[in-house]
């Protein structure tokens, strides 16, 4: 059995790793296609020698670019690749513009298709995640959930066949590389001594940073928060671009304009933050793993169990709501038990065993 695993942007990077051990223990042969969505060392690199990913047998190197361009350079190519190969079929994770590329290509082969983080939605299509999410969904054949309201929204979209609940391979993530973290993690070299009070801030959603508007008054939040907390705010390179176009006011010195972490970096700076101010999906989840509330700049999420657990609150990008936001956070009373105990890598592979899904794919 061999699987092609698509992957492009520094949160499937994160993903694949227990997915990639889980699925070599099983005896599963897996080729990994980077599409090259993400090309900075600080957002690739770094992370296939964190996370010890194999290497990418194939490198694609489409780079940045509109929506429609970027995806159809990624899909002529990963055709091309998946006729030479003729795997049994073809992994994506989550719903970045590599995942819709991959199930696309992969669909018109007749090839199976696997989604992991598979029937999440926010009920917003002006968000590019959104459409690549509906459409991989439609496409696949294997649809690995990782909560009952995935499970459910996909039902209602009438997918029923193949999917299976199997938690989430980011609490797999988060749990296998924490020890590591706390050793090889460099957080110290970003923080002055020991704060009292420390924010961990990132934002790189579209509808944040393409709009002057919502990215200013969230900028004037971050420099009301820093009278009272040191506030790290490790930059996505969209944002950076963001930041140096317009005439945006000058950030205090206590908010700190950084690189973007390496994922040990990151789980140190979300187990040593009092809270995180944040738009990205995952970061929403990991802050819940490592036990630090969460203020999430978006006016929904797909990960609703966190606000439901009193972990998460939504606010707009709004400097007065944002500030009151984070004043108010304090740890979440519920245990969100649906995201597994860290074995939904193993389970994933345990059903494509068991499904033969290679039968008939060639
Ligand atoms: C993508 C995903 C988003 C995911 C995010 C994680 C889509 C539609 N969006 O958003 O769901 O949460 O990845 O980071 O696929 N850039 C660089 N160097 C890089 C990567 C990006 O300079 O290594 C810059 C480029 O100017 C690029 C911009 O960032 O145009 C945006 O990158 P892109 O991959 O299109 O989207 P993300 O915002 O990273």
């Amino acid at each position: 059995m061999e699987i092609v695993t698509i992957v492009g942007a520094r949160p499937q990077f994160i993903k694949a790793a227990p997915v990639s051990r889980a699925l070599q223990r099983a005896g599963i042969e897996e080729r990994i296609l980077h599409t090259g969505q993400h090309y900075d060392s600080n957002m690739s690199a770094v992370f296939f020698g964190e996370l010890l990913l194999p290497k990418p047998a194939h490198q694609l190197e489409v780079g940045s670019g509109h929506h429609g361009q970027q995806t159809g350079r990624m899909l002529e190519q990963i055709e091309a690749i998946l006729l030479e190969r003729t795997p049994d079929a073809v992994l994506v994770y989550g719903d970045t513009n590599s995942t819709l590329a991959g199930a696309l290509a992969a669909a018109k082969l007749n090839l199976p298709v696997i989604h992991v983080e598979a029937g999440l939605r926010s009920y917003n299509r002006t968000m590019p995640e959104e459409i690549n999410r509906v459409m991989t969904d439609h496409l696949s054949a294997l649809l690995f959930c990782p909560t009952k309201a995935s499970r459910e929204n996909l039902a209602r979209e009438g997918v029923v066949q193949g999917v299976h609940l199997v938690g989430d391979v980011m609490l797999d993530a988060a749990l296998m590389f924490g020890e590591l973290a706390e050793k090889h993690g460099t957080l110290d070299s970003c923080l002055p001594g020991d704060p009292d009070r420390l924010i961990l801030c990132t934002i790189h959603r579209s509808q944040n940073t393409d709009d002057e508007g919502r990215l200013r008054e969230i900028l004037e939040g971050l420099a009301e928060l820093a009278h009272d907390a040191e506030v790290l705010f490790p930059v996505h390179p969209r944002t950076r671009a963001r930041l140096a176009g317009a005439g945006f006011p000058e950030l205090p010195p206590r908010v700190r304009l950084l690189e973007p972490f390496p994922f040990f970096t990151m789980i140190q700076a979300l187990r040593r933050a009092d809270v995180v101010v944040t738009d990205s999906g995952g970061v929403q989840k990991e802050a819940y793993f490592h036990g630090t509330p969460c203020v999430t700049v978006r006016s929904e999420t797909e990960w609703v169990e966190t606000v439901e657990a009193g972990w998460n609150q939504l606010v707009a990008a709004d400097r007065r709501a944002m500030v009151e936001a984070v004043r108010a956070a304090r740890p979440g009373k519920g245990v969100i038990e649906e995201y597994g105990k860290g074995t939904s890598a193993e389970e994933i592979a345990a059903i494509l065993v068991r499904s033969g899904i290679a039968a008939g794919s060639k």
